[in-house]
């Protein structure tokens, strides 16, 4: 068997192609290559590794990259992501190849929410709207009347008659901090981020009473007590356009540290301080599965046009509702 056959066979249980390219390759002159020939299109989060953000075609946060998914005339998507997030992208393209450098990027937020579970909560809520973070799988989606990301959650619950009672999954500090910026009483899944959750609050403020001309800014993700002293709370685009609006020179970042890449190119005479984790020995500020994908899985997924994210026809189309209704309220 040839070695791409052999790499083909090993594919489910390996999540990417095991292959050796030439040692001499220029990944950044054969991605741009294939991507031309191809006719493909690369999205990526503010999550991944520099290299992968800077060969991207597009740069952004979750909704950013729904929105030109939805929009794009590429024949192929490869989504330099998370697994969801390719996912959602094939949902709204169900015609169109999409691909993922690494079929096993997960993420911990939307593995917080198994799809039996999540239904068996929303039998015991009847009469409720759900409204899910779009960090679930196509399943939750499918269970969910309205679709969010951490840029548009507060106008959707706020579009939502005051009347009508929500559940909000599966981030139970996003949904803790919407409920005290919308003034609604939502019934919230147990869910969470081990990134997010990974931040100290202790040496947070040490760091703080250390620096304190510097702003605390975080993700909605975060803990409530994090979110108590930030100085501002955001999507990831949110913290970037915050930081070059805000006054302040320094900022003390509580996210995912690939954030950093772009936030040092828009800021680059502003100090960027990544908020420490409980824990000194281990890249907890990292999302293991955002880093997951490298720019020889990137070349790699595009030249042999595998992983393929697939989702079910029927499947497909149920949680395409809430994800329409996402794009609609988001206009
Ligand atoms: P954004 O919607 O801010 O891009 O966040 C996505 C995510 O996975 C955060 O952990
Ligand atoms: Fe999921 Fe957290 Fe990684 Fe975002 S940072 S993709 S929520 S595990």
């Amino acid at each position: 068997m040839t070695t791409l056959g052999i790499a083909k066979k090993n594919l489910q249980e390996k999540g990417f192609l095991d292959i050796e390219p030439p040692k001499s390759i220029d990944y950044v002159k054969e991605i741009k290559k294939l991507r031309k020939k191809k006719n493909a299109i690369i999205l990526a989060h503010y999550y991944q590794e520099d290299a992968i953000q800077d060969i991207a075609d597009f740069v952004g946060d979750s909704l950013a990259l729904a929105q030109k998914a939805a929009e794009t005339n590429a024949d192929i998507i490869v989504f330099a992501g998370v697994h969801f997030m390719a996912e959602t992208a094939k949902i709204l393209n169900p015609t169109k190849k999409v691909v993922l450098p690494d079929l096993k990027a997960g993420c911990s937020l939307a593995d917080s929410c198994p799809p039996a579970d999540f239904a068996a909560f929303k039998k015991e809520h009847p009469n409720h709207l759900v409204v899910s973070y779009v960090n679930t799988s196509a399943e939750i989606k499918a269970l969910t009347d309205i679709v969010c990301t951490s840029s548009n959650a507060e106008k959707i619950i706020n579009s939502i008659p005051s009347e009508q009672p929500i559940i909000f999954a599966p981030d139970r500090n996003l949904g803790a901090w919407l409920i005290k910026k919308t003034g609604r009483d939502m019934v919230l899944w147990d869910g969470a981020c081990m990134v997010h959750e990974a931040f100290s609050i202790e040496k947070i403020l040490n760091l703080y009473a250390e620096n304190p001309d510097a702003e605390i800014i975080a993700h909605p993700e975060s803990e409530a007590h994090l979110l108590k002293v930030a100085k501002y709370v955001g999507s990831t685009s949110g913290l970037l356009n915050y930081v070059q609006e805000s006054k302040a020179s320094k900022f003390i970042v509580a996210t995912e540290v690939g954030i950093l890449h772009k936030m040092r190119q828009l800021v680059p005479n502003k100090i960027l301080i990544p908020a420490p984790v409980d824990d000194d020995n281990c890249n907890c500020s990292e999302c293991f599965y955002m880093k997951m994908n490298t720019m020889k899985k990137l070349y790699l997924c595009l030249k042999h046009e595998l992983p393929e994210v697939n989702v079910d026809a029927e499947l497909s189309r149920k949680a395409l509702v809430s994800i329409e209704r996402m794009l609609e309220l988001s206009k």
